[in-house]
This record gives structure tokens, sequence and C-alpha cells, in this order.
């Protein structure tokens, strides 16, 4: 590898599938790039453009290689990555582990280190794989072992984003594999049942996550508002922009790839303010990629809870979170965080959301959440007297 931080801190970017699913082509690909730019979604750290499933013709050619598909991508999927590389975005594309995709498209299954070659040929940065028509008596780790060999080999920097949804007990063989993020859940839908489920799956999986290989618990749905073309993705038709919010944060301080999965050529403006929060980012980003632990509210533990993160300038991603239905108060005890008032140390706030300073407190903070929603908060620790 010529770069030696590929994969660092949890991958970026816009990915096709959520919205558009089958309905993709050049077009798309590069309106997305330029509002991508125009947006400052780019400049908050938006780098990977992400062509999911269905781009490729049903057949290799003759010699067995995959083909773009031409009424999609007239121009092949050079000119893509071209594209995207002349506005300083990185290419991603997507191939599987099986003998087909999940839609039926070739899978890389005994292609693989020829598929590597193609991508590279094509500037291709980043290789999404997925996991259908895996034959039965193939083993997975293997598959995913193979492919990240032949990226590793295939003369470029390939980050390469393992998605087995979590089966084979991926968490514990992932990181040798030297797959920079894998998918640990089942598809994301469009809904708040489905953000919440997916969420608490994976807060206890913290662990098996850091730098270099990132739990990907799905990418985003902030934005879609019911606006997928695909029926699993959009049942339930969207969330309100408080529950993308927190669906947001959530992906953030459990360290999450923070891939969006709505139209930005045409999204609103609330879903842009929350999809660009650099104070949210900031803690997905940080460098150390430690995973958060969680405190809960001991009167009602099931839905309210804090999640608190680690971060490299000795402060603390904070996130409260509400689960319920009704409006709860989480009352964070500083005491479970390690800190000793009776040391004299308090935590001034700073609120991620409002982009304030919050204060100082000592030994505890308290705050109503409403359903559904969160607080988030960056806190350093300070002499309190
Ligand atoms: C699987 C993946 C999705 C998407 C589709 C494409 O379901 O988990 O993220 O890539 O396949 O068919």
């Amino acid at each position: 590898m010529q770069n030696q931080y590929l994969g660092l801190t949890p991958p970026m970017g816009w990915n096709s599938w959520n919205t558009f699913t089958w309905n993709i082509n050049e077009q798309l690909i590069r309106e997305t790039a330029d509002a991508l730019v125009e947006t400052g979604l780019k400049e908050a750290g938006y780098e990977y453009v992400v062509v999911d499933d269905c781009w490729s013709l049903k057949q290799r050619d003759a010699d067995g290689r995959l083909q773009a598909d031409p009424e999609k991508f007239p121009n092949g999927m050079k000119a893509v990555g071209d594209y995207l590389h002349s506005k300083g975005l990185k290419f991603g594309m997507y191939s599987c582990d099986g003998t087909h995709t999940c839609a039926g498209y070739p899978g890389s299954f005994e292609h693989e280190f020829q598929d590597a070659e193609t991508f590279a040929s094509w500037g291709v940065d980043y290789l999404k794989y997925d996991n259908c028509y895996k034959p039965r008596h193939a083993d997975g780790e293997m598959l995913y072992k193979r492919m990240s060999l032949a990226l590793r080999n295939c003369g470029r920097d390939i980050l390469f984003s393992a998605c087995n949804w979590g089966r084979d007990n991926v968490h514990q063989w992932i990181q040798g594999s030297g797959a920079q993020l894998f998918r640990s859940t089942g598809d994301i839908q469009d809904n708040w049942e489905s953000i919440r489920s997916l969420a608490l799956s994976q807060i206890e999986k913290a662990p098996f996550s850091g730098p270099f290989c990132h739990n990907d618990i799905d990418m985003l749905v902030v934005g879609i508002h019911g606006g997928s073309n695909n029926e699993y993705i959009g049942s339930l038709g969207g969330c309100t922009d408080e529950e993308y919010r927190t669906h947001f944060s959530l992906w953030a301080i459990l360290n999450s790839p923070l891939m969006i999965g709505c139209d930005v050529r045409s999204m609103s403006g609330a879903t842009l303010e929350t999809l660009a929060n650099r104070d949210v980012i900031a803690i997905n980003q940080d460098i150390e990629c430690r995973g958060p632990y969680r405190i809960p509210q001991w009167n009602n533990p099931e839905n309210v809870f804090t999640l608190v993160k680690p971060l490299s300038d000795g402060s603390l991603g904070i996130g409260m979170f509400n689960f319920g239905d009704r409006r709860s108060e989480m009352s964070l005890q500083f005491w479970d965080m390690g800190l000793s008032a009776a040391a004299g140390m308090g935590l001034s706030f700073y609120d991620c959301w409002a982009h304030q300073e919050e204060g100082v407190f000592t030994e505890r903070y308290a705050a109503q959440i409403e359903p559904h929603g969160c607080r988030m908060f960056r806190a350093k620790v300070v002499k309190a007297r």
C-alpha cells in the first residue's frame, strides 16, 4: 500500500443504493459529485462516491472481465472515476463474493484477482463487497480474505468495504482480513424502528471496531424522507428531521462510516445542516477511533442512555439518547465517567447541535431529551474551583 493511513478513520462519502437502487447512471453520479462540492459536503469530509449494485452488464466479456452497462455508463467506468477525481473526490465501486450480486449481476467469485485489476485500471479507490449468492459450501471468511489480498496487490490503494451483514461472526476475523470496514447488520430502512434496532445491536460490539477497521452499521438514511425507489428501504415512509439527527449522532459516536444515502441534489436545508455538522463529524473522525461506552439512565435504562467516547485531546464525546416514545430526563453522573467531584474537577460542555458552550458543570449534567431525540456534546475536563 502506498498510503499508510488508508482507512485510519471511518470513511465518509455517498452511496447510490439507499435512494436510487437499480436506477443509476453516469449523469446521476456526475450531478451527485457536483452537488457534494457545491453544498460544501465534500469540504466537510465526504469524499467517496460509491456506485452500488446494478452498474454492469449481466455477462462478463470474452476474457471474463466485468463490463459496464453501456446504457447507464456510456463512457465506461474509467470516465466516471476520472470525473470524480477531477472534482477532488474518490471513486467507489461494488461487487460481491458470490457468483452473482444481490441484484443478479456477475459477482467476483473465482474472479477476485482479475476483478481487482479491472477496478484498479478504472481508477477505483473503494470497493464495497457484498455477500449474495455465495456458494453454500464456500467459506465466507476465506472469500473476504481472498478479495482483500487481491485488492492489496492490484497496484492501487483500494479501500475494502466488506459487506457480509454481520454473518459468520465477522467482527472476530475481519481485522485479520485487512478490510477497512465491515457491515455488521442487515440492510437499513428509512424508518425510526430500523435505526433504533441497528444501533442497539451494535453498541456492545464497540470493542471490535478501531482504527483501520470500522464497524459499518450501514449507510445513512438521513434526508431520504420516504423517497427511496426501493420498497424495502422505503417501507413505513421516512423519519422526522429530529430522528435523522439522532441517527446521524448515533452513527457518528459509534464510529460507523458516514455514507450519505439521500439525493444530495435536492436535499432540504435541514438535511444539509445535519450531514454537514462539523462538531458531530469531528467526534466520528477522532484519530484514536475509540468505541464509546454506555451509561444507562437508572429509571429508564432500556430507552434512555448516554454514550461516552474518549477523544484524543482528552475531551469526551457525549451523546444522550432517548429511544422511548415519551420525553425523558437523562442525568449523567460524572462519577460514572471516572470524574471526581471531591478532587474539584468538573466538565465544560459544548453543545454540538446548538454549536454553543453550555458552561461548566460539576457532579452531573441533567437534560430533558425528546422522544427519539438526542443531545450531543464535547466535554472538557476542567478545574471546577
Ligand atoms: C445488499 C447490501 C445493500 C446493497 C444491496 C445491493 O442488500 O446489503 O447495501 O448493496 O445488496 O443489491
